[in-house]
């Protein structure tokens, strides 16, 4: 992961005006100090979401989202930390020079560059091809197909001239040599020349999120075969770690994706208004795409092939989903082949509620082994119903396993009771560590719960405080010092804090930056933007932060106790802890401060 020095960023935050930033994405109005305007982070009618320019901070009061110029692009976008700090700094003309980077880091790093300016040309290349009089046999059977002007400039499709060596040339002449064009995957190279993998083809750039062209597809005007015609991998286009359309479907907030087979489909369904469409590039849907999805939505709508082949292949993709915590569903396109024909027969609406009928894919699976078994036969039922046992094992959560079994039984007609008797022998059998669904994301889920009623929520609701009110930093200051947060990102943000608060320079907003990985930057946001209760009248409030104060003091206390070396200091902590027990003569008066 880049990394970039730490001055350049904050200053990339500081050129970065957050209402500017933001303006930009969002409509903002103007109310008292700061501006307010729809939150894009959930649907809402009146608006909630308020940047505040003097902290450079926004804040949504409806869904709690939160943060600085930097993770307001991140969440917008969906970018990591440095891709956020990279487009923002591309945007203010911030220069970034990226340290710790090894001689052969940066050699790769500049070969990718100039591969991608490589890719950008030939993309350029194939549109304008397209629109001139050569290109038309290219341009007429995109238009056949019914796409519009408008989606073919926005998915930069293009037509590869009938002469095998025109890209060549045309590189050639803009000064690339040999060695670099070889490493573009775009030409077939041997003694006697080389010459272009693509021609007569129309052309599919295939994009990163960064919307970067990495790669191509090609198909052919007609029947003939190979059909398409794919890039190979190469240094810059990692076919497992892409998906076609992901540039757009990853914009704004989701609550799904669709994952299709095909180029067209996923141009069909962009075109038609569907703009989640996703597909994998002329290879089987990995596992690392699946875990790329999961970073932009909850759900997966499967539309895959109405063919054996594509059923096969939502097969297989089913559990990859579900390994990363990803609830997928499948969407059936009968009588259609695919989406994109689907489409055009049927238009958006009638697709719209195939989507809303989409099928539980557990449902899905259990069809399939169905279709596999004659049921008249009671060896075969029997191996169908083992079978399904063993498939409800990747339910690890039991309650989800008993709804799941409870529903299988009922509706494919099996006895419950035998069913539970082969998942309870099944699951006796089955070996540690078992690779389970939505193990990890309901852990986690849990974890998070507990952790609001942690420690780290007091931690955040004293720093959020301390930001608010900042005149409480000489009283609170006395009792707690950065050591007492013992999380180390806490600890960090609080001794950053304090520095700012004690020079009488509070800005937030610069803290954030402090946290470079997208988890701490995130925890960092939120940690300032944690609620306390406004509605609290002034006694509850100066009982609410004592008892604020006293909780991390006594933890902190717990802390040392525990960690502690010198049997001898025992004492002393002990004594500390039972003086903050009584704490009269620590008491912070919030009507003197
Ligand atoms: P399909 O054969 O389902 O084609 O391949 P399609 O998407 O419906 O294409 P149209 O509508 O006939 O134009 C699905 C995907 O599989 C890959 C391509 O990515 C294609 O979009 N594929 C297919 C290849 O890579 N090579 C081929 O020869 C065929
Ligand atoms: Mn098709």
């Amino acid at each position: 992961m880049p990394r970039f020095l730490e001055e350049q960023i904050e200053e990339v935050r500081q050129r970065s005006d957050i209402v500017d930033i933001i303006g930009s994405f969002v409509k903002l109005k103007r109310s008292g100090s700061s501006y307010v305007g729809l939150c894009p982070f959930h649907n809402e009618k009146s608006p909630s979401f308020s940047v505040s320019p003097a902290r450079q901070m926004y804040k949504c009061f409806g869904c709690g989202a939160g943060g600085n110029v930097i993770t307001f692009v991140m969440e917008y976008e969906n970018y990591s930390f440095p891709e956020a700090v990279k487009y923002l700094a591309e945007r203010t003309g911030v220069e970034l020079t990226q340290r710790d980077l090894t001689e052969e880091q940066k050699k790769q790093a500049s070969l990718r560059t100039t591969l991608i300016e490589i890719n950008t040309k030939a993309a350029r290349y194939y549109y304008a091809k397209l629109k001139s009089p050569q290109g038309k046999v290219g341009y007429d059977y995109l238009r056949e197909r019914g796409l519009s002007d408008k989606t073919i400039l926005h998915f930069g499709l293009g037509y590869a001239g009938q002469d095998g060596t025109e890209m060549y040339r045309y590189l050639r002449q803009q000064g690339y040599g040999d060695d670099i064009l070889k490493e573009t995957g775009l030409f077939k190279m041997d003694e006697r020349g080389a010459y272009d993998k693509f021609w007569n083809r129309v052309m599919f750039p295939i994009m990163d999120i960064s919307n970067h062209v990495i790669g191509f597809g090609g198909r052919v005007m007609g029947d003939a075969k190979p059909k398409y015609l794919n890039s190979p991998e190469t240094k810059l286009f990692d076919k497992s770690r892409n998906l076609f359309g992901l540039n757009y479907a990853r914009q704004g907030k989701r609550d799904y994706l669709i994952l299709c087979e095909g180029y067209m489909d996923v141009i069909a369904l962009h075109q038609a208004g569907f703009t989640g469409a996703v597909a994998s590039l002329g290879t089987a849907f990995t596992e690392q795409q699946a875990g790329l999805i999961k970073r932009y939505a909850q759900e997966v709508l499967l539309t895959y092939d109405s063919d054996a082949a594509g059923k096969k292949a939502a097969m297989r993709a089913i559990p990859m989903l579900r390994g990363v915590g990803l609830n997928g569903k499948i969407v059936h396109m009968e009588p259609y082949k695919d989406p994109d024909e689907f489409i055009k027969a049927l238009g958006p609406e009638v697709f719209e509620k195939r989507l809303s009928e989409a099928q539980n894919s557990f449902f899905f699976e259990v069809d399939e082994l169905r279709s596999g078994y004659d049921l008249a036969d009671p060896e075969q039922k029997t191996k169908y119903y083992h079978e399904v046992a063993q498939k409800l094992l990747v339910f690890q959560d039991k309650v989800q396993r008993d709804n799941y079994l409870e529903a299988v039984a009922a509706k494919y007609d099996i006895r419950r009771e035998d069913l539970r008797e082969l998942v309870i022998r099944y699951s006796s059998r089955m070996p540690e560590g078992y690779p389970e669904s939505s193990r990890a994301d309901t852990a986690l889920k849990s974890s998070q719960k507990k952790e609001e009623r942690g420690i780290g929520y007091s931690y955040r609701l004293l720093l959020s405080w301390l930001i608010e009110d900042p005149a409480l930093f000489r009283p609170v200051s006395e009792r707690i010092q950065p050591e007492d947060f013992i999380e180390e990102d806490f600890h960090t943000a609080a001794a950053l804090l304090y520095q700012q608060l004690e020079e009488g320079e509070l800005v937030p907003a610069k803290i954030i930056n402090h946290f470079q990985d997208v988890e701490s930057q995130k925890m960092a946001a939120q940690m300032f933007q944690t609620d306390f209760q406004a509605k609290m009248g002034p006694e509850e409030k100066e009982k609410a932060l004592n008892e604020l104060v006293i909780r991390i003091k006594e933890y902190s206390i717990d802390h040392r106790i525990r960690n502690l070396t010198d049997m001898g200091e025992l004492q002393s902590l002990i004594l500390e802890k039972k003086r903050w027990q009584a704490p009269e003569k620590l008491h912070i008066s919030l009507k003197d401060g």
